[in-house]
């Protein structure tokens, strides 16, 4: 039988876990708090082929360079990159990706038994050899990260559920990011999750964001940075994107009750606010990056 926790109550518990002092590889084998599931060879797979497929890059990508935003658990998407003949650059906030070589060589044989041949992994003994392997970058320090990358050098970026993480007095400058990056003529493939990581409502919307934005809450691991559909939208305009939503989900009726918003978000649009998720491809605006 599914217990239903309420959404205040996941939101203590999560704070009070988040502080025990063990190291996050604890509740990731417990798997408690994850950083969502590319250490699962099928997810791995279907997420690269996904947005390689609604970039239009299939069968392209010999010789590109692909930039994967938050990878989380795992630096599969490296390994899956090689089989393509590209090389990747993985940015995530933190080393989050298991130390241990044991997914990533049921990722090889799941590759082979289905037609690709992944780069030898065999003679590897640690995280930083696969990568040398697949000519690829695990940089760990988010926005920072960016700084080593030179402008117009990526030609395709994807991230799989990361982008409403990142924290929202970041967010512009991680887009801008990955517009200085990409290449004239290359193209970024994002899925947003916009339902709350407290049971898939919009609960996060009740609190303000002087509660929500504090460390002690932004920390303890549910935090999404709540930038709604349009704003995110006129964000990746004002970054200098060409912006084309291929799917956007909706809640059937309101997620939450109007007055049970916090102030700030009572302004939203209904259509706005009904807005679960989208997929969106974006593309420089040349014009925007001259006159930079
Ligand atoms: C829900 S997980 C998704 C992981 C993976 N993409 C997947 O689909 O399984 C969100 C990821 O975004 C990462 N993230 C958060 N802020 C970030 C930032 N500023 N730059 C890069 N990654 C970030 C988190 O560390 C985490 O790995």
């Amino acid at each position: 039988m599914k217990v239903l926790i309420p959404w205040w109550l996941k939101i203590i518990a999560k704070i009070v876990l988040s502080r025990v002092p063990v190291d996050y590889s604890f509740w990731q084998n417990l798997g408690l708090f994850r950083h969502g599931y590319m250490d699962d060879s099928d997810y791995v797979v279907k997420v690269f082929n996904m947005h390689v497929f609604r970039a239009g890059l299939e069968g392209k990508l010999q010789g590109k360079t692909i930039l994967e935003l938050g990878p989380g658990d795992s630096v599969a998407t490296v390994i899956v990159a090689a089989c393509f003949g590209a090389k990747s650059i993985l940015i995530d906030a933190g080393p989050f990706a298991k130390s241990g070589l044991d997914d990533y060589h049921k990722l090889v044989v799941y590759l082979e038994q289905n037609g690709l041949n992944p780069p030898d992994i065999l003679a590897s003994a640690t995280l930083d050899d696969i990568l040398a392997v697949c000519n690829a970058q695990y940089l760990t320090g988010g926005l920072e990260s960016f700084a080593s990358i030179q402008d117009n050098t990526v030609d395709f970026i994807f991230s799989q559920a990361v982008l409403e993480h990142v924290r929202k007095s970041e967010f512009f400058d991680t887009v801008s990011e990955c517009s200085r990056v990409l290449s004239s003529d290359g193209i970024a493939s994002h899925r947003v999750d916009l339902k709350d990581h407290l049971g898939g409502g919009a609960n996060n919307l009740r609190i303000s964001s002087k509660h929500w934005e504090a460390d002690w809450m932004s920390s303890s691991g549910f935090y999404t940075n709540r930038i709604r559909f349009k704003e995110m939208l006129t964000i990746f305009k004002k970054a200098g994107f060409n912006v084309d939503v291929s799917c956007k989900d909706e809640w059937k009726d309101a997620p939450i009750a109007r007055k049970s918003l916090a102030k700030e978000f009572r302004g939203i649009d209904d259509d706005d606010l009904l807005v679960s998720g989208f997929d969106v491809l974006l593309k420089p605006v040349d014009s925007f990056k001259i006159e930079t």
